[in-house]
């Protein structure tokens, strides 16, 4: 290509590129695949390798190109970055309103309001439509240079989308954040490096855009909100704050669509309970809503107090985070013998909900975030999620708090503790451990489960107690006069509860192989093996290789069904929950789940198969309609044979019957066979 051509095909691309981030990063709308975008930027890059001459910083292949430096160069703020006044509750808002609308008479002004984003402030300047600077907050009027690194930030336009109408220089300000999504990861991955962990995703954010090499920052995948202008030169801003957004947002910069405008406080105050519930549904940190008055002349009027203006409020959300004494770690057992610690904390409102209990994972999680006994602690409540420990506030220690260590022995039956090698949980193996068995039977009576209404923890804990259960198939001999004999257990409460009880054996076999509370199963996977063995007994008797060979079961999984199944224990229990009634063996009048080819059909079983137990080929037949005899007859259809067979395979020839091998009749079951 001569240089004319190679010039005008690196413009067209690169203006492709920047219209394409655009509608990407600052839209959240793209028009073409992600793979045609970096079909544009490889040609890019490769337009630029063989004419370095061409290559200018705003190109969108200079995002990542700085190296990094010995530190951050100072910036000062010619306009201030001020902080704002805290609302806390609607009353704080109202009095924020009747001052403002005293010092303006009147109460008639529209007022913007915007999810207030939980990052750092940072001010970019852009001159003639391109990104020149990027600068933190600081202590507001000075702060440090990070343009390198906000160039790695791909929602930060380098270049506007019309950077030929663009006012000469201007300011705008906004907050860098770490989208939660991207903070997850991030989290795990350091876990997994045994890196101390980000608090939460503000402190990550800040982490990031102060990093002196920009590989790292743009390794982060950061994000920006913009909501400012702070100067303009060579341009006339407009006349409100609305108007501004959307010209910002119209010079190609980004946005919160979730910004809206309302004419009154009350408007505000919707806006601030809307946002309220709806704030986990965004891949963003928020910590409240904004309020300003829209009126730049109004702002102007107002005015500040110190740093704070008076046209502009933050109404928070109640904290999420607080501070506490954890005053003990103690361990619950879990059914499957999980030794699981958890926080004992001097109670504290987190959010408007008290809390005094938090968990603490494992014990490698609190040897790494170092949390001891007597530390005082954050803790945090993220939305639904049970509240967590995030880490000790270490300035406050005393020297008298104690590091915790995993106990050696079940502080529920005494047993030694195990830990496999490549596990996090340390184990009480015995299965007749008595606070396992309170555990296996709440989850055997739960919804997912056998679903007995009525059978709660204080039930569960006295039925153990006066020693009438010691496992589930117990529940089953229960009779009336025993629960009468319970505490608080009138005839009305015993009577139900006994026919709930005599209910559940009618659960299907996808719910009873749930209640079992296997490792690893849960309701979906038990619908799996339902399907798949069709029985308990098919179930109990595959090894871990034929269980790893049905469809959406994996080798881990596999393994814990097998292992369950091996303890003696475990088995008596299902021979027990057959003798007393309960459905071990999925019926199939019409075969009322899946495809059934052998509807109909005939078969007999001999020799060892390989990727089935006997039982099992037997249940897979069943499953798919067919039905299974002991010995060869002429009304048998197909007789599968696996190795070393006997005398069924003579029969079989001797009748003219035709012989299956597993293969065959997987086959056949797919009807690709016969
Ligand atoms: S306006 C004078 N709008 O909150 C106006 N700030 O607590 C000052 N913040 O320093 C900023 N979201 O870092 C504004 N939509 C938003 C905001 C927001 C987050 C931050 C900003 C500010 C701090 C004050």
């Amino acid at each position: 290509m001569i240089d004319q051509a190679v010039n005008e095909r690196i413009a067209a691309l690169r203006e492709q590129l920047n219209l394409h981030n655009h509608r990407y990063y600052v839209l959240d709308s793209p028009l073409i695949a992600d793979a045609e975008y970096d079909a544009l930027l490889r040609e890019l890059r490769s337009l630029e390798e063989a004419h370095p001459e061409l290559v200018t910083s705003d190109s969108p292949t200079q995002r990542v190109g700085a190296a990094p430096s010995p530190e951050f160069r100072e910036v000062v703020h010619p306009v201030p970055m001020l902080s704002l006044a805290n609302a806390f509750d609607d009353e704080e808002l109202t009095a924020w309103h009747r001052r403002a609308s005293g010092l303006l008479e009147t109460d008639a002004f529209s007022l913007v309001c915007e999810p207030k984003i939980d990052g750092l402030a940072v001010a970019l300047i852009y001159e003639r439509g391109h990104l020149v600077q990027g600068a933190t907050r600081g202590d507001g009027t000075r702060g440090e240079d990070v343009t390198a690194n906000v160039r790695t930030i791909a929602s930060v336009p380098l270049v506007l989308q019309h950077p030929e109408r663009a006012p000469t220089r201007f300011e705008v300000r906004g907050e860098v954040y770490f989208p939660r999504s991207a903070f997850a990861r991030l989290n795990e991955e350091r876990a997994d490096r045994g890196e101390s962990l980000f608090a939460n995703p503000r402190n990550a954010a800040a982490g990031s855009l102060r990093q002196l090499d920009p590989r790292i920052t743009a390794s982060r995948g950061l994000a920006v909100w913009l909501y400012q202008l702070g100067w303009v030169e060579g341009a006339e801003a407009p006349d409100t704050h609305w108007e501004t957004l959307e010209w910002l947002r119209e010079m190609g910069l980004r946005v919160n669509p979730e910004i809206d405008r309302v004419d009154s406080l009350d408007g505000a105050q919707d806006y601030h309970r809307r946002w309220e519930s709806r704030r986990f549904e965004v891949d963003y940190q928020t910590d409240g809503v904004v309020v300003k008055i829209d009126r730049r002349d109004y702002q102007r009027h107002l005015g500040f107090v110190g740093r704070e203006p008076r046209w502009a409020i933050a109404y928070k959300f109640p904290a999420e985070q607080a501070t506490t004494r954890l005053e003990d770690i103690r361990i619950n057992v879990g059914r499957t013998g999980a030794l699981n610690p958890y926080a004992v904390l001097e109670p504290v409102n987190v959010g408007g909900v008290t809390i005094s209990r938090a968990t603490l994972h494992n014990e490698d999680d609190i040897r790494r975030k170092d949390i001891r006994i007597g530390d005082w602690v954050i803790v945090e409540r993220a939305g639904e999620v049970i509240p967590q420990v995030v880490g000790p506030v270490t300035d406050r220690r005393t020297g008298a708090e104690k590091p915790f260590s995993m106990p050696t022995a079940c502080p529920a039956c005494g047993t030694a503790v195990v830990r496999e090698a490549d596990e996090a949980m340390h184990r009480c193996i015995n299965a007749a451990c008595p606070a396992q068995r309170y555990e296996r039977l709440r989850h055997f009576a739960s919804k997912a489960g056998m679903d007995i209404d009525g059978l709660g923890e204080k039930l569960v804990a006295a039925l153990l107690e006066a020693g009438l259960v010691s496992d589930a198939h117990d529940l089953y001999h229960l009779t009336r006069e025993q629960l009468e004999g319970l505490e608080r257990m009138g005839p009305r409460s015993a009577a139900n509860l006994a026919d709930t009880i005599a209910a559940s054996r009618e659960r299907p076999l996808t719910a009873v192989i749930a209640a079992l509370g296997i490792r690893h199963v849960g309701a979906e996977t038990a619908e799996l093996l339902a399907r798949r063995f069709g029985s308990l007994a098919g179930l109990m008797d595959a090894g871990a290789d034929e269980l790893a060979q049905v469809p959406g079961i994996g080798p881990i999984i596999a393994e814990a069904i097998a292992l369950h199944f091996a303890n003696e224990g475990n088995r008596r229990i299902v021979a027990e929950l057959g003798a007393a009634g309960v459905r071990v063996q999925e019926e199939r009048p019409g075969g009322a789940a899946g495809p059934q080819p052998f509807a109909g059909l005939r078969f007999v079983v001999t020799g060892r198969l390989e990727g089935f137990t006997r039982s099992g080929a037997e249940a897979f037949i069943k499953e798919l309609g067919g039905a299974v005899a002991g010995s060869v007859s002429k009304k048998t259809d197909y007789v599968v044979v696996g190795e070393e067979p006997g005398s069924k395979r003579d029969d079989a020839v001797r009748l003219g019957i035709p012989i299956l091998s597993e293969q065959d009749l997987a086959a056949l079951a797919t009807g690709e066979g016969a």
